[in-house]
This record gives structure tokens, C-alpha cells and sequence, in this order.
């Protein structure tokens, strides 16, 4: 549990909210790859992913199944007397890449490595689960023209790769859907499939019910496209109608973690999978932390193999931040997704006897608060609120620091406290990531905290406080603001590219839960992470993917991209955990909009051509081999694609006093004859040219490029970097991407660590 990293579930409540008393114990966790115990002996088996070259075949394009495992089979040792026969090959990959999982000493790599046909070969390592956010708040109601005209996102797939899915849920109900288009192939292993559910499969070893033991994938399936349910209430609270953002689109489930980990293997097999089935949209809410060099990422490898299939692929950011640097799954193919609040909040105010008040948040939500003002208690030595007596504790509201465990708030509880103030992380600023807590626990902000901690350390006058509730309240100020725990840019595998791409709710977001899991009964649960924010663009990926089933996986993106709001509800700055300006390595190019997502006007497209080229500068011709190969294409006859000319619907270059150029291709997806204009917003200290300035478009899907020349103007040593804006604008559309200018941005390939991971069988 300790392992998962922030799961987040938002179960969309519309119409009134739901919510749940349901504990995120497993928020943000710095989970780290698993230490490979044994690395140094010869004899200890591991798991290695293993690309191999397609395997000879007179008609390579129609190679069946048994073709590719006897060709396998041969890359591997001849079974012996213990092996009892069985095949060593743990999972067989076919679409991501040729190639197999399978378990292997070092001796018999290094062997492996020397056969003809040998690619490349890369331990398995472990990644995590990272956790939505309502409809409602996205501007997704019934009514609204988006889902009408999307028939809620009918027709579409959305792939998750996760811990599976409790198919019994109501949200995963199949009444009033379509059944699945003809070209789905997938398989559904789960106890209840219907029009909803299409697909669920596990590739856990030794497991094959995809069933969910964690509720992460039941949360997260539920958040992307769980079917309306109808009275849906924790407890009997706040009865509402409960939805995911395409609730019209089918699942499919792949499982791909167990425990919380997921091991590359499995996660690769998953993708192979999607592929085969014929997902739309692949969801990941898992991942690695921090960067890792694309043609050693076998998550990344194969995603590129998804989005050359046409499968949009919508990943979390990370649980990170607020740490620079610290985006993760940030491969240019991928859409990186941030958490950031709703404005929804379980207030329980803390009200001093001073007459002050304290802000506080909590899911311990009493109906008949207790009238009676009680002593505050605050011990500085015991800030963790351990080894307290009974007689200490009993009739107080006591203050504990933000690393107190569970178990010393259920002993103080139990000891006869009224109510427990828990103080949060200095580094949270004021997000408060809610937690279960099994009796009265109000969660203050470090902020607010510093002052109440003042308050019950003052020995002037008898201290006094009282908790009152608010169960629910709407229309909270500011929001959305960048949760502290998602994860910030800029990228360090790809520096040139903005990551995150973009901001969705993933804190204290409700959504379905299956029963009795992790001590919360369900069916709904509150969770955060970017875990929770992803499968919320997955939905909105998929209502334009049912709108616009032609457009690639890069065009899709920069729909969403460059209609993101930029600022909040009210035209102010959307702001970060310390209710600061959030900047765009917080924010992206903003907070997803679905309804203007659906027509952008014009879009940024990329292609395999275009990325390989990015691959040819970045890793040359090896690196093309592992992850884009295809044969057709050599570095020698592409162009090198440095990361900032990726034509990506978000600008970074290098700041400084010369001038330097990018150029960008437009292709217009709105009415046929359309004239946009430049608008740029940028600072005084920037200076930034668009040429041509002005865009006439006569047909649909025509293409026009524009060069962007940016220099700065008194950059001084030392300086961090510049943000502004350009936007294409014609009567019906805004085009908007941000400009970053960057001090110091690497214009060649960044020196990203070869990891050896794959024990130097690199060929
Ligand atoms: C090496 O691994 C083998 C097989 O897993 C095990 O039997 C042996 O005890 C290990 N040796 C050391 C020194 O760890
Ligand atoms: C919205 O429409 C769906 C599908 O027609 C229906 O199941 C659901 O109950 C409606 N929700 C509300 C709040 O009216
Ligand atoms: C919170 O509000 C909901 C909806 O109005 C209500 O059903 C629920 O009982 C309330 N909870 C408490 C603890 O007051
Ligand atoms: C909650 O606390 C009460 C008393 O402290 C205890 O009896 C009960 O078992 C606890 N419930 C859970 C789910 O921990
Ligand atoms: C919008 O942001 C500003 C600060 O940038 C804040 O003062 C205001 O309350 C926010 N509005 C909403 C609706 O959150
Ligand atoms: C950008 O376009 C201009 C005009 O077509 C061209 O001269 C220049 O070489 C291009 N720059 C890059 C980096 O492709």
C-alpha cells in the first residue's frame, strides 16, 4: 500500500456531488525503481525484455503466432531436466516490437546478445500507480453540446493499463451503450463484460483474473468513462448522479499491476495488447520517476508503436513536485498530463476562542458538530502526537505535525481527544490531499497551521477551539491551482519540449470504488495524484477521437493543448500550491476544456516521420532501430529534428541575445475559408517576431508555416526563464501556444546517462 503513489479516484458526481470518506494512504509516494538484489551473481535469474529482429518470414507482413514463438523459442537455452519443458518466455510481444519477456541469468544474456537477430535487451524494472475530477467542472453536463454531439463519446475505446477493474460496479453498468465496433478483437476475462466493459485481461504472472485488488484501475476506469449511475452516495451523502468524462466510450482493462507495482514486462505486454484489440485511447496512470533516455524506456518504445497505430496515449506527469525536473513520462509522443484542484472542498474550520478562525479540510464530516469549545493542545516535543497519555489527551483538540502517523491518531482518539488538528508539509503550500482518518481530523494547510500553532503555544490567555463542518462546498476560490505533488518541468530527457502538456483535476477527486478495499468500503472513494488527472484527458481524447476519428494522435493533443485555459473562471492567473503564479513547467499550456478542445481551428500535427527524425538527432541511427523500427527509414535520408522544432503545439527556445528562429506547421481543421492574425502576449524583455503574421486558409485540412524568431533583450546571467504567448486568431477560434525562453537550453542532444540496464548487450 505504502508503495502506490497517489491514487486519486474522482468519480464524476453531476448534478448534486457524492462524496466519499476514503483514505488516500498511499499519497505520494517517492517510489523508487526496485533495487535488483543480486545484480553482480553470475547464476540469479531476471527478467529482461528482450527486441529481437522480426523473425524471417517469406511474407513478413502476415507472420502468425506460432512463427513468432518458435522464433523466440530459439533465441532462448534448451530447456533442462528442472524446467519440466516449460517455455521461459514470460510474455510474447508482437506489435509493440518483435521480442519476449523472459527469465534469464546473466551468462545466458550475454549468450542471447551473441545470436543473430538480437536487438537490444532491457531489465525489467518496476513503475507505480500515480491517481479525477467531475464532468461538471470540465463544463460536462447533460445538455452540453459536447457529449450530445459525441453521443458521449460513442464507438470510442479507452485501453487502461492498471492494477484492473471491479467489473460489478454500477458505473461499469453496459445499459444504453453501443455495443463495440466491428473491429474490436479484444477479450473480456472479467466477471461481468457487457456493452461497457469490452475488454479485461491480466498480465500478472501466474494471474490471470483481472479483478481489482488495489481499486486504483476500478478508480481511474470509472474517472475516464464510467456510465451514469444514478443516485450514487457514500453512506448516504450527497446522493447525485455519478459519471466519467466519456460516458458513452468503452473500457478496456489491462492489468498490468499487482500490489501496486508494475513491472515493464507486463505494462509492455499490456500496450501489445491495446494494439492488437484496436483501442482508441491507451490511459496510463503509472510511472517511473523522473526521466529516463527514450531507447532504453520499453514503456516508451512501445507507446511510440501505439501512436504510429493511431492510439492516442494520455500518461501522468508524476507525484514528484513541486520539485523542478521532475516530470516523468515525457516521451514528445505522449501526452503528459498535471493535477491540479477543483473547486470543491470538505471544509471543517477550525474556530479559536480568540475568535479566529482556521481554515481546515477533512472527510471526517460530522451531521451535529459538538457545541463545546475545547483545549487546544500543542506539544512541541510530541508534535508527532505519540506516546500521549489518556489523562493528557482526553476533551482536547490536539495539534499533530504532518508526519503522524495513522496509528498515533487512532490511539489519540481512543484516548478521549474531541478532535485532532493535523498540521500539513511546509512543501504541500495550501493543497490539501485528503486522507480517511477514523475520527474527527481536520487538515490545515502549513500556513494556517503556523498560525494556530502560535495560537496554542501563546501563554497569555487559556487556548480554545472548536471544529465546525461544512460538509460540502462549491464554487471554492482560487481554482483550479496546481496540486504540490504534481510534477514539474522542465523535462530532462527533452528539455526543448514543454512538460507536463497539461493540467487536469486530480486533487480529492471521487469515483468508483469496488467493495471493501483498503479499508473503504465503497462503492466511491476519494483519491489524488496525476493518477486521478490523466484518465480525465483520456475521456476528453476520446469524446474528440469519437468527433473526429481521423485526426492522429498529435493532432489530438494540440486540440487540447491549444484550447486550454490559460487562466481561471474569472481571468486570473491559475496559480500554484503556494498560491503563487504557476508557471508553465507547473501548468502546461493550462487547464484542459474539453467543450473548446472539440474545435481548435487549427492543429499542430507531428507524424512517425517527424519523431523519427527527433530520434535520428537525439540517438542516431540505433536509436531509430529500437524505437522506431522500421526498416524503411535511415537517419542518413532524414532530416535531424532538434527537440525545439518538433512541430509541437507548445514553443520552447533558448533565451538569449541573438535571434534564434523555429518554425511551425498549421493544418486547418476549422471552416474552410478562415484568415487568422497573430496575437502575441509576451514580456518586454522578450522579443518575439512571427512571420508570415497573418494566415489565409481556402480549404479544409490545407497547411501553412509560419517562423517564430525570439531573442532576449538584456539577458543577464543567472536568469530564469522567460514565459509568454502566441495566438492564431480569427473570428471563431484562439490557437494559443505558450512561448518558453529558456537561459542555457541545451541545443544539442542532452547527455542523459546510459543506464546499462540492459547489461551492455547493446548492439
Ligand atoms: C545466486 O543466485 C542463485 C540462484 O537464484 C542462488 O541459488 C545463489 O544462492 C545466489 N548466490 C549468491 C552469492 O547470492
Ligand atoms: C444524463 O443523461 C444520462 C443519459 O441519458 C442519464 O442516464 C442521466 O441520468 C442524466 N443525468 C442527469 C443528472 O439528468
Ligand atoms: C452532507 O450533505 C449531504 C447532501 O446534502 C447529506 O446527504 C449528508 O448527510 C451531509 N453529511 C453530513 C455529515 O452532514
Ligand atoms: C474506529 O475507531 C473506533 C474507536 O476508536 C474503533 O472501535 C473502530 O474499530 C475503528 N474503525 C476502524 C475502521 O478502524
Ligand atoms: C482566479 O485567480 C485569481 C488569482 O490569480 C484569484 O484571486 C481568483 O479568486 C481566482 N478565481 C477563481 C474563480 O478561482
Ligand atoms: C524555417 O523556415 C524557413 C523558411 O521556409 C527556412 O529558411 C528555414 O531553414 C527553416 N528553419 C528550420 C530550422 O527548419
Amino acid at each position: 500500500m505504502a508503495s502506490l503513489a497517489n491514487l486519486l479516484v474522482s468519480l464524476l458526481l453531476i448534478a448534486t456531488f457524492s462524496f466519499s470518506f476514503a483514505p488516500i494512504r498511499c499519497y505520494v509516494n517517492r517510489a523508487d525503481v526496485r533495487v535488483q538484489h543480486g545484480a553482480n551473481n553470475k547464476s540469479a535469474h531476471h527478467t529482461y525484455i528482450v527486441l529481437v529482429k522480426p523473425p524471417p518470414s517469406p511474407s513478413p507482413s502476415n507472420v502468425d503466432e506460432d512463427t513468432y514463438q518458435n522464433w523466440y523459442e530459439s533465441f532462448l537455452p534448451k530447456s533442462r531436466g528442472g524446467d519440466s519443458g516449460k517455455s521461459r518466455i514470460v510474455h510474447s510481444y508482437t506489435e509493440v516490437f518483435s521480442g519476449f519477456a523472459a527469465s534469464l541469468t546473466d551468462r545466458e544474456l550475454n549468450a542471447l546478445a551473441k545470436s543473430p537477430g538480437f536487438v537490444r535487451a532491457f531489465r525489467d524494472q518496476t513503475r507505480h500507480l500515480m491517481t479525477t475530477y467531475t464532468p461538471k467542472f470540465l463544463g460536462l453536463r447533460n445538455g452540453t453540446e459536447l457529449w450530445s454531439n459525441t453521443g458521449y463519446g460513442k464507438g470510442v475505446i479507452i485501453g487502461l493499463l492498471d492494477s484492473g477493474i471491479y467489473a460489478e460496479h454500477p458505473s461499469f453498468d453496459g445499459e444504453n451503450i453501443a455495443p463495440p465496433p466491428a473491429r474490436w478483437k479484444g477479450s473480456c476475462k472479467a466477471t461481468r463484460c457487457n456493452n461497457k466493459l469490452i475488454g479485461a485481461q491480466s498480465f500478472i504472472e501466474d494471474d490471470d483474473d483481472p479483478s481489482d485488488q488495489q481499486g486504483h484501475g476500478t478508480h481511474t476506469s470509472s474517472t475516464a468513462a464510467g456510465n451514469f449511475v444514478v443516485d450514487a452516495s457514500y453512506h448516504g451523502m450527497g446522493a447525485g448522479t455519478a459519471s466519467g468524462v466519456a460516458p458513452g466510450a468503452h473500457i478496456a482493462m489491462y492489468k498490468v499491476c499487482a500490489d501496486g507495482d508494475c513491472d515493464d514486462s507486463a505494462i509492455v505486454a499490456g500496450i501489445d495488447a491495446a494494439i492488437k484489440d484496436g483501442v482508441d485511447v491507451l490511459s496510463l496512470s503509472l510511472g517511473h520517476i523522473g526521466s529516463l533516455r527514450f531507447d532504453e524506456d520499453p514503456v516508451a518504445i512501445s507507446t511510440f508503436r501505439a501512436i504510429s497505430k493511431g492510439i492516442v496515449v494520455v500518461c501522468t506527469g508524476g507525484n514528484e513536485g513541486p520539485d523542478s525536473h521532475s516530470v516523468s513520462n515525457d516521451a514528445p509522443w505522449l501526452l503528459t498530463v498535471g493535477a491540479s484542484s477543483v473547486d470543491r472542498s470538505f471544509d471543517i474550520d477550525v474556530s479559536l476562542s480568540n475568535g479566529k478562525s482556521i481554515h481546515g479540510e477533512g472527510l471526517s464530516q460530522v451531521a451535529k458538530p459538538r457545541s463545546k469549545m475545547h483545549p487546544l493542545l500543542y506539544s512541541q516535543e510530541r508534535g508527532k502526537c505519540d506516546y500521549m497519555g489518556n489523562h493528557v489527551v482526553s476533551e482536547k483538540i490536539v495539534v499533530c505535525e504532518s508526519d503522524t502517523t495513522h496509528e498515533n491518531i487512532d490511539d489519540i482518539m481512543s484516548a478521549g481527544a474531541a478532535g485532532v488538528v493535523l498540521l500539513n508539509y511546509e512543501s504541500y503550500g495550501y493543497t490539501i490531499a485528503l486522507e480517511e482518518y477514523n475520527s474527527s481530523v481536520a487538515q490545515v494547510s502549513a500556513n494556517d497551521g503556523a498560525v494556530l500553532r502560535a495560537y496554542a503555544t501563546s501563554r497569555s490567555s487559556p487556548t480554545g477551539a472548536i471544529f465546525s463542518y461544512h460538509n460540502t462546498s462549491l464554487g471554492v476560490h482560487p481554482a483550479p491551482v496546481v496540486a504540490s505533488f504534481s510534477s514539474r518541468g522542465p523535462s530532462i530527457a527533452i528539455p526543448g519540449v514543454l512538460k507536463p502538456d497539461i493540467l487536469a483535476p486530480g486533487l480529492n477527486i471521487l469515483a468508483a470504488w469496488p467493495p471493501e478495499t483498503d479499508s473503504i468500503p465503497g462503492p466511491f472513494n476519494i483519491m489524488s495524484g496525476t493518477s486521478m488527472a490523466a484518465p480525465h484527458v483520456s475521456g476528453v481524447a476520446a469524446l474528440i477521437k469519437s468527433l473526429h476519428p481521423g485526426w492522429s494522435p498529435a493532432a489530438i493533443k494540440s486540440a487540447i493543448l491549444t484550447t486550454a485555459d490559460a487562466v481561471n473562471s474569472t481571468g486570473g492567473s491559475i496559480l500554484d500550491e503556494d498560491h503563487k503564479k504557476a508557471d508553465a513547467y507547473a501548468k502546461g499550456a493550462g487547464h484542459v476544456n474539453p467543450a473548446r478542445a472539440a474545435d481548435p481551428g487549427l492543429v499542430y500535427d507531428l507524424g512517425v516521420v517527424d519523431y523519427a527524425g527527433y530520434i535520428c538527432w537525439l540517438h542516431g541511427d540505433q536509436g531509430l532501430a529500437t524505437v522506431v523500427h522500421d526498416s524503411r527509414l535511415s537517419c542518413a535520408k532524414l532530416p535531424k529534428v532538434a527537440d525545439v522544432q518538433l512541430n509541437y503545439p507548445t514553443i520552447t527556445v533558448p533565451l538569449k541575445p541573438t535571434t534564434f528562429a523555429v518554425n511551425r506547421t498549421v493544418t486547418n481543421v476549422g471552416p474552410p475559408a478562415s484568415t487568422y492574425t497573430v496575437k502575441l502576449d509576451v514580456p518586454k524583455s522578450l522579443n518575439v517576431h512571427v512571420t508570415p503574421n497573418k494566415l489565409v486558409f481556402s480549404k479544409a485540412g490545407e497547411k501553412r508555416t509560419f517562423t517564430v524568431s525570439v531573442s532576449g533583450r538584456g539577458v543577464v546571467h543567472g536568469q530564469g526563464h522567460v514565459e509568454g504567448s502566441l495566438s492564431w486568431v480569427s473570428a471563431k477560434h484562439v490557437v494559443r501556444s505558450p512561448i518558453v525562453a529558456v537561459p542555457n537550453l541545451p541545443e544539442s542532444p542532452p547527455p542523459l546517462e546510459k543506464k546499462g540496464l540492459g547489461l551492455g548487450v547493446n548492439v
